[in-house]
């Protein structure tokens, strides 16, 4: 085994070196045009705090902009080629799934020592062969990409690392395609109108893609199928577009559902509309494990202005736009379609950083190095590892949700929950005594009253209709609905106004009048005043 010597005065404390038992190597990716890396010499530092002895292999952070010295003065070992690495390290992080080494021309699952552990993303479902290979070495894997999206394994999450670095990138790429300016401006030499961005699909990356894209000066649009993201949206100062259908594309475990085709067509027709407006698209709709679906068709993009840009983030699944091809960058009829698979790669120092940390915290969890193992036990472990001393253990058992508990059931009904099952005799009690007080009325009322009360009744009926079928797009809901009813006592300020200013009615209709318009005129100076404290 060849490994170059440690440095001469590598950071590392004595306390930490006398417990480095066991070792991890990061070797550099093979994929091609791949930046990134498993460690930076940051992470690397944590991972020796938690035990581990570091082995680097030469030139691997170099696309990331790490050297080799910056690894050995965070207190890491540089190792010269892959086979020595792999050789040498117990737990081996990557990036990239195991690729053909062209180099050594081998493949790297023929690296994995049975008795070592691979961390990195493998996509299972993807590569049943791949994952067939490497449990024939005898090693144990574990798929970042199969991290579970629970509260608890935040902290190891790597596809919401890499997918709010890509999203915050493919805002980069628009820019950069794009022959205007995101910021609207009025200047001596012209008016620069801000540009239109919609957002496809609100998980993680197209979040990061609406905060970058509203930071830069666009006027944001989203659209998800997940209601849930309205608010997400909303509060990052986007406007949700909304189809008014009745079908909500949440999931399990927040990942969204496939949703009918009558519900795609909807949503097809409204991003027909909209690709004749907006000058950039940044498509990220998708379900895990299932294809991309089919958004935006040629038709739609030969409708966009000439120089506008679609982002398909989604291209490495297929696709959200029929005209994407993955990979490459490719302008059709006048409009720049970016359907680049490398996103989180072209910010690799930051990815590098992020996904090292989420790998910290994997280990940290694992045990650290003192108490190294991998328990089958805990839920998020079992769901990532996907061999186990060789054993294939994709996919994860089904989490089953926790049994009623029997004593429980026995138990009586707590008193809220009782069902307050109603007698026929209290169903038939109501509309009798209504009935009865309808008919008095109009046996002993006067007939100007009954009039009056028809045009009550009837008016509150239509008031009520109108304050809440008001949608709210004005800044609030509240404020929509209080204009609502501002509107309809101005209205009738109006209709008791006559000619003669002294009749009682009038004055209370101008009284009506006034402090309403006042209602109305104040709720948007105080909104205004509001958003201008944003304003820098
Ligand atoms: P995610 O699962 O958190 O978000 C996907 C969103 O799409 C969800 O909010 C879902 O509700 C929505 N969606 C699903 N079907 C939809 C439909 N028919 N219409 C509208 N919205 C729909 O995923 P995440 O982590 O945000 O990643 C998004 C995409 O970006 C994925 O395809 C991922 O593979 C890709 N990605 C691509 C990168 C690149 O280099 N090109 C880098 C990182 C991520």
């Amino acid at each position: 085994m060849t490994i170059a010597a440690p440095q001469e005065n590598p950071v590392v404390t004595p306390a930490e070196s006398a417990s480095a038992g066991v070792t991890v190597g990061i070797p550099k990716e093979t994929f091609a045009g791949e930046r990134r890396v498993a460690a930076t010499p940051d992470t690397a530092k944590k991972l020796q705090k938690l035990g581990f002895e570091v082995l680097v292999e030469t030139q691997a952070g170099v696309g990331a902009s790490f050297t080799d010295s910056a690894y050995e003065a965070a207190g890491c070992r540089i190792v010269p080629d892959a086979p020595s690495l792999w050789h040498a390290a117990d737990v081996v992080l990557k990036v990239r799934s195991p690729q053909h080494h062209s180099h050594i021309d081998r493949h790297e699952v023929t690296l994995l020592k049975p008795s070592s552990t691979l961390i990195s993303f493998i996509w299972p479902a993807q590569n049943p062969e791949l994952l067939a290979q490497l449990a024939e070495q005898g090693g144990t894997v574990l798929a970042m990409d199969a991290v579970p999206r629970i509260s608890r394994a935040q902290k190891l999450d790597a596809l919401s690392s890499m997918a709010n670095i890509g999203g915050y990138r493919a805002v980069i790429e628009a820019a950069s395609n794009f022959g205007r300016c995101f910021t609207g401006q009025i200047t001596a030499a012209g008016k620069m109108p801000p540009a239109k961005v919609m957002v496809i699909g609100v998980g993680v990356a197209g979040l990061a893609a609406i905060g970058a894209a509203k930071s830069l000066g666009a006027i944001v649009k989203a659209f998800d199928t997940r209601l849930v993201v309205k608010e997400q949206v909303q509060s990052l100062g986007a406007e949700f577009l909304e189809l008014h259908f009745e079908e909500d594309g949440s999931g399990e475990g927040g990942y969204a559902k496939v949703m009918s085709p009558a519900f795609i067509a909807a949503e097809m027709a409204l991003f027909a509309q909209q690709a004749k407006d907006v000058d950039i698209i940044i498509t990220t709709a998708l379900i895990p494990g299932k294809p991309a679906p089919l958004l935006i068709t040629q038709e739609m993009v030969e409708s966009m202005k000439p120089g506008s840009v679609i982002v398909d983030m989604a291209a490495e699944q297929g696709g959200n736009c029929e005209v994407t091809q993955p990979g490459e960058v490719i302008i059709h009829q006048g409009v720049t379609i970016i359907g680049l698979t490398d996103l989180p790669s072209r910010m690799a120092s930051q990815a590098s950083q992020l996904y090292g940390n989420n790998l910290v915290h994997l280990l940290s969890d694992l045990g650290g190095a003192e108490n190294f193992s991998i328990d089958m036990a805990d839920q998020v472990i079992r769901a990532t590892t996907v061999i186990h001393n060789g054993q294939v253990t994709w996919p994860p058992p089904k989490v089953e949700a926790p049994a009623p508990d029997p004593s429980a059931s026995s138990a009586p009904p707590a008193a809220e929950e009782i069902p307050t099952a109603k007698s026929p005799l209290s169903k038939i009690l109501w509309p009798l005594l209504l009935g009865g007080v309808v008919v008095a009325i109009g046996l002993w009322a006067p007939a100007s009253f009954i009039t009056h009360l028809t045009v009550f009744v009837l008016a509150s009926f239509l008031g009520w209709k109108v304050i809440w079928d008001v949608s709210p797009s004005l800044h609030t809901p509240l404020m929509s609905v209080t204009n609502a009813i501002s509107g309809i006592i101005i209205i009738g300020g109006m209709l008791q106004i006559s000619g003669d200013i002294t009749s009682p009615m009038t004055i209370l209709g101008a009284i009506a009048l006034f402090l309403g318009t006042v209602n109305i005129a104040g709720g948007f100076m105080v909104s205004q005043r509001m958003l201008n404290m944003f304003h820098k």
